[in-house]
Order: structure tokens, then sequence, then C-alpha cells
């Protein structure tokens, strides 16, 4: 069962950096699926901007690849491929300079949807905003969309919304995070506030605590250079696990609309605590499995990043004090598998004397793969022999209750750019929203740099590094496994 489609308005979309990985992997196959999906208007036209000088014609038949690497088999639909195509556009563009402007003005409808892509380096965010004011093709109903990295500290961070909003409200610019454009990740918003269940206990009083972990097996070979600038805290935390718990801690917005819900985010990344450093642990994956090192991968062998890292963070507010969030996250670790794990507390006094105690109830969202949630109840073991306790597992695969095929799920860059094209902004990261949570991680990640901390060598294949494991001991609680 997937929910009907609801075209959007006719559009240009405007992707800067269109040769790029990004538009490859993700943009233009996503527009693809959605085209299929029967979501987007017969007249629009996804135009390419970048520095190569080519032809609409090459363009898209640099496109067919792509779209038969990342789109499934069963959604490549020839004659669908060869409509689709027709709505590429290609215009070679400089940046900095004057190259393409007119030609794209020219190419740009007025009296449609218009958004403009920018995937490319943030160091050019300023610039295509102030060339698209200047050559008139942006109006004040026009949209940007702009990828991470979203600056690498609060002042990088601050000057670039500073430099989008020299020509641009705030209503215009959408600030992608493409975990808040997974499917399980909206349904955290459902779960809680769609339902009466969780809500009440939502809450220290009868949280014990909280896991979330983004587990991956890849590496960084191949994008190296960039990776060792970043590090697990710059290119994780900050962003996507930090969307992922400001979706458990928040208060119900008082709608479902952009700010009643970046308002309630902002709330609580305000209330984060500083973090000290006995509650972080910082690893590097080392060699093994017939794959190189983080050191060979990065090129830099005094390198001092960090591909993993788990961290004790708490919340200072009235629901959350006392409960503490567990993070975790790193490269080439034993799966790919991304979780968030609730915790509950026991019940306050146990009428059963069962030789394996009672077990706390424990709520995990699965993000990825197989996407579901399960739940951890006690039960009564079956048979005559006496009151004997159980933990079984309610679980629902989402793919399992929802109709098997989630092959139509739009993917989060899909749903993302679908709702850039009917302007709303609730998925999306405010400028606020982005310094707060910069704010939070510079004093830890210059914490580090002042001491010079290292990072610890883990395995890889392995949970990360064993450090880790101290981090939760040391509470009397334990990780989860990370498994698929
Ligand atoms: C990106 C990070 O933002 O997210 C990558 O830069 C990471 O390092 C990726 O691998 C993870 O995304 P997903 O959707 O595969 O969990």
């Amino acid at each position: 069962m997937v929910s009907r489609v609801i075209p959007v308005e006719t559009f240009d979309l405007v992707i800067f950096g269109a040769t790029g990985d990004l538009a490859h992997r993700k943009i233009l196959p996503g527009l693809y699926r959605r085209f299929l999906a029967g979501q987007i208007p017969a007249e629009s036209r996804t135009i390419g901007a970048a520095r190569s000088v080519i032809t609409s014609e090459d363009f898209r038949t640099t496109i067919d690849e792509p779209i038969a690497e990342f789109v499934p088999k069963s959604r490549q639909d020839p004659a669908a491929i060869a409509q689709f195509l027709a709505q590429l556009h290609y215009i070679p563009i400089d940046a900095k300079g004057e190259g393409g402007w007119p030609a794209l003005r020219d190419l740009v409808r007025p009296n449609v949807v218009k958004a403009f892509y920018f995937s490319v380096a943030p160091s050019l965010f300023g610039d295509l905003a102030e060339r698209l004011h200047q050559h008139g093709i942006a109006d004040a109903t026009c949209r940007i969309v702009v990828e991470k990295p979203f600056g690498r500290d609060l002042a990088s961070a601050h000057a670039l919304n500073q430099s989008l909003a020299a020509h641009f409200s705030e209503q215009q610019i959408y600030r992608i995070d493409h975990y808040l454009g997974k499917e399980t990740v909206q349904n955290l918003m459902a779960v809680r506030f769609a339902n009466i269940l969780f809500e009440p206990i939502w809450k220290a009083q009868y949280i014990d605590h909280v896991q979330i972990t983004v587990g991956e097996t890849v590496g960084v070979e191949g994008r190296g250079a960039y990776y060792d600038t970043s590090g697990a805290m710059r290119d994780m935390v900050q962003n996507h696990m930090m969307q992922l718990l400001c979706l458990i801690a928040m208060e119900p917005p008082y709608h479902f609309d952009p700010n009643a819900v970046r308002d309630e985010k902002l709330k609580v990344i305000r209330a984060l605590d500083p973090v000290e450093p006995k509650d972080i642990v910082r690893g590097q994956y080392l060699a093994g499995g017939g794959q190189g090192s983080y050191i060979e991968h990065s090129e830099n062998p005094d390198s001092r990043t960090e591909s993993y890292i788990a961290m004790k963070v708490g919340i200072s507010n009235w629901r959350w004090k006392g409960t503490p969030f567990y993070l975790r996250t790193g490269k080439r670790l034993r799966s790919r598998a991304s979780e968030i794990a609730i915790t509950f507390k026991a019940p306050p006094h146990s009428i059963f004397d069962n030789p394996g105690g009672i077990h706390e109830n424990v709520l995990v969202i699965r993000l990825q793969p197989n996407e579901g949630m399960t739940l951890t109840v006690m039960i009564k073991e079956p048979g005559p022999g006496g009151m004997r306790l159980t933990e079984v597992p309610l679980d629902m695969s989402f793919a399992d209750a929802l109709g098997g095929d989630l092959a139509d799920v739009p993917d989060a860059y899909e749903r993302l750019i679908m709702d850039v094209i009917r302007g709303n902004q609730t998925l999306f990261m405010r400028g606020d929203e982005v310094e707060a949570a910069w704010a939070w991680t510079d004093p830890i990640i210059n914490g580090w740099e002042a001491r010079g901390d290292k990072p610890r060598g883990y395995q890889p294949g392995s949970n990360g590094p064993d450090d880790a494991l101290m981090l939760m001991h040391r509470d009397g609680r334990r990780w989860r496994e990370i498994k698929e």
C-alpha cells in the first residue's frame, strides 16, 4: 500500500553541479522515479548547469547510465526514460563569471515554480546566489536548495547563511538533511504524535536511556580528502544524528507546520548539555579484510580525524533531565544498520519472582535496512509450569504491514525535491537551527583539537573501539549489537 501520488505544479528546476556525483546518484534518478510515478507534469523541465561545455543532447546521454545503475530494474521503463530525458536541458555555466547566465535567464520561464539546486561546493553558494540575482533570474517566489556540509563551524555556517540571506528570504531557502527525507524518520513523528500510547511515558520519568546508532560498512575510500577535513562529528553527528535526536526529544509542535516543527527542534538543540571529554570516544578504522586503513584512505599519515564516534549526551529540560542519549556512528563497522532504541525503565515493583528477572521494554525504530518497529514486552511463558516470564518482540516490518512492496516508496531525495516544488519546508533545516547545532558542536571539536586527542584504532567489521563499550558499562548499560 503506497499512498496516492498527487502531481506537483509545473516547474523549472535548475541543478548547479549537474554533472557531479550527487546529481548522478540521487537527484536525477530520483526525479526519474517521480516522473514515472506520475508526480511530475509533462511540461516541467530540469536544467543541468555545470562547467563542462556540453550540449543538452550530450547531457541526456550521460544520464542514461545513472538511471540504469541507481533505479531498480523493475522501474526502468524505456518509454518513460525517453520522455523523462526529453525534459532535461543543459547550459554550461561559469559560477564566478558571466558565461551562461544570459542563456539561463532566457530558458527559465517566469510563470512556473522555479527552484535552483546548489549541488556544488559551499564556497560557491554566495557566487550563485549573487549571479541569479544580478541576472534577474531569481524572483521572490523561487526556491534555492543547498546541500550539506553547511559550514564546518558556527562562523562559517553563519557566513553562508548571510551570503544567502543577502538575496533570498528564509522562506526561499531549503537546507537539505537527507535523513529527514527517510520514510522511517518521518514515522518517528507519526508514532509519537498520532498515537496516545507513547507520549504520556515519553519522558525521563519512564525512559531509562536512548541509543541512536548509524552503522556503516563502507570506508572513506574515494572521498578521503573531503572526509579527513570533516570526520564523523561534522559529517554525521552535527546534522543527521542531531536531527534524529531532535525528533525523539522535541515537544509536540502545535501543528505539523514548518516553523512549528523547527521551533521545537531548535529548543532541543539549545537545551543540549556540553559534552565532557570522558563522555566521548573517537575511533579510526585499521586495515583488515583486504581493505586499507583509514590512514591509507585519507592519504594523511598523521590524520587525527575520527571515522567513528560514540558519545553520551544530556538534555537539560524538564522532560529529559536525567535520561542520557547515547549516540554512535562509524564507518567500516560490522553491519550497515541504523536504529533508534528507547529503553524504558523497569516497573517500580515486581510482583513476580521470575528467575530471569523482568526486562525493560525497548522500543526499536529501525531506520535501515528492514524499516520497521519492534517493542519488546514481558509475557508469561506458555505451559503449566507456574508463572515464568519471558521477553518477546512485537515486531512490525513496514514492508509486511504495508503490503510488501517498498520499491515505490520515494527515497529521501525524491521526497525532499518534491517538497521543494510544493513549497513545504517542514523537512528542511532552518538557518538558526543549523547555527545552534554548530554552536553545540564547536566546543566539543575545539576541545579535542586543543588537547591533541588521537582516535583509537578499531578493527574493521567490529562494533568500533573497545573504549566505546566502557562508555555504557560504567553506567550499568550496554550497547545493542549492530546488526542488520
Ligand atoms: C552522508 C555522509 O551525508 O550520509 C556520508 O556524508 C554517509 O558519510 C551518508 O555515508 C549516510 O547516508 P545513508 O542514507 O546511506 O545512511
